[in-house]
């Protein structure tokens, strides 16, 4: 029987994934997983089980009143999960938390495959997880407990959703608890992980794309590459990589080789560095292509320090651009600071 997976983002950061078969109901689905997301009547009179659907197609049928949802509500994506029948997969953003409908974060082992150290300055940690692949949307993070420190950092998901092994691309820090521990790190040792979490993820593709990575923040744009190569994406998209040194750049072959596999890709490299002898030096904003911008008709997507985030806002104010939309993860190499749209 066929069936959907349905997102359901929680305002918590959290994100749960759930099955609902051809023709049930998305509160259905949610309580058979478990998951109690908030209703009162469940026939589409009080309007209190109303989301947003981010992305997806889905029925709401006539059998529910205006004032649980009007024409308007509904036209512009708001939902009734009493009333929704997916008919492709959806993203669901739930306006509550992940523990007032009973669920929360969920956890994962995976075993380490591969630490791989790039230039000194970052490491890619592959991992296989044993139990089924992880669900996430690409660009969201997982915690990773760092063993023995009773720590946890936060990292993107750099390989695409659905894959045993996935990887994650970790900046070195002399002293950093994760990175000491990638040192001494044995294959098939066990690491415990939570998410997927965190509202950076790429939505529905109707128009170009920039991205702006700074430094690790390449990692979530790599699952989104995957993604819209898997899914044969014809839209535009160009990457701006920006690093501090020469010697941060790392990966650049996995971006290259996106150039002959996904249509419409192009990318560019920036090192803010004063004595680098790189063609492109400063910021990513010094960098920006007009076309790229496409007139503001694009969707930008940006993850990286809070300095670079804000130095991408003033360009945008100081240039008069307005993207469609502008999608931001600011980090710092601990945590994960904010996210917004
Ligand atoms: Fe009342 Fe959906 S639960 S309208």
């Amino acid at each position: 029987m066929t069936s959907y997976n349905i997102a359901l983002n929680f305002e918590d950061g959290v994100t749960r994934f759930i099955q609902c078969k051809d023709g049930e109901k998305v509160l259905d689905a949610a309580f058979r997983s478990k998951i109690n997301l908030p209703m009162d009547c469940s026939d589409g009179v009080c309007g209190t089980c109303k989301c947003r659907a981010e992305s997806g197609s889905y029925e709401l049928g006539d059998d529910y009143i205006d004032d649980a949802l009007t024409s308007d509500e509904a036209e512009s994506g708001l939902v009734l999960t009493c009333q929704m029948k997916p008919s492709s997969d959806c993203v669901i953003a739930v306006p509550t938390t992940s523990v007032a409908c009973k669920t929360g974060q969920l956890k994962f082992a995976a075993t380490v495959a591969r630490v791989t150290s790039h230039n000194d300055a970052a490491i890619v940690l592959e991992l296989e997880v044993d139990a089924e692949a992880p669900a996430f949307l690409p660009g969201q993070y997982a915690n990773i407990n760092v063993p023995g420190s009773g720590q946890h950092r936060s990292y993107s998901f750099s390989t695409a959703p659905g894959e045993q092994r996935i990887s994650f691309l970790i900046k070195k820090i002399p002293g950093g608890v994760m990175s000491g521990w990638l040192e001494r790190a044995e294959v098939d040792e066990t690491l415990e992980l939570t998410g997927p979490l965190g509202s950076f993820y790429l939505r529905d593709v109707n128009r170009p794309l920039l991205f702006l990575a700074g430094g690790t923040g390449l990692a979530p744009f790599l699952s989104m590459l995957e993604v819209l190569t898997r899914e044969n994406s014809q839209q535009p998209v160009h990457l701006i990589y920006g690093v501090t040194r020469n010697l941060d750049l790392v990966l650049v072959d996995e971006i290259e080789a996106y150039t002959a596999r996904l249509a419409n890709f192009s990318y560019s490299t920036v090192v803010a560095e004063e004595t680098s002898q790189h063609p492109r030096k400063g910021w990513v904003t010094q960098h920006m292509p007009a076309e790229a911008l496409n007139g503001g008709d694009v969707d930008v997507y940006l993850c990286g320090p809070p300095p670079m985030v804000d130095a991408v806002r003033r360009y945008f104010d100081e240039t008069g651009v307005k993207p469609n939309s502008f999608y931001y993860e600011k980090f710092t190499p601990n945590a994960v600071l904010e996210v917004a749209a």
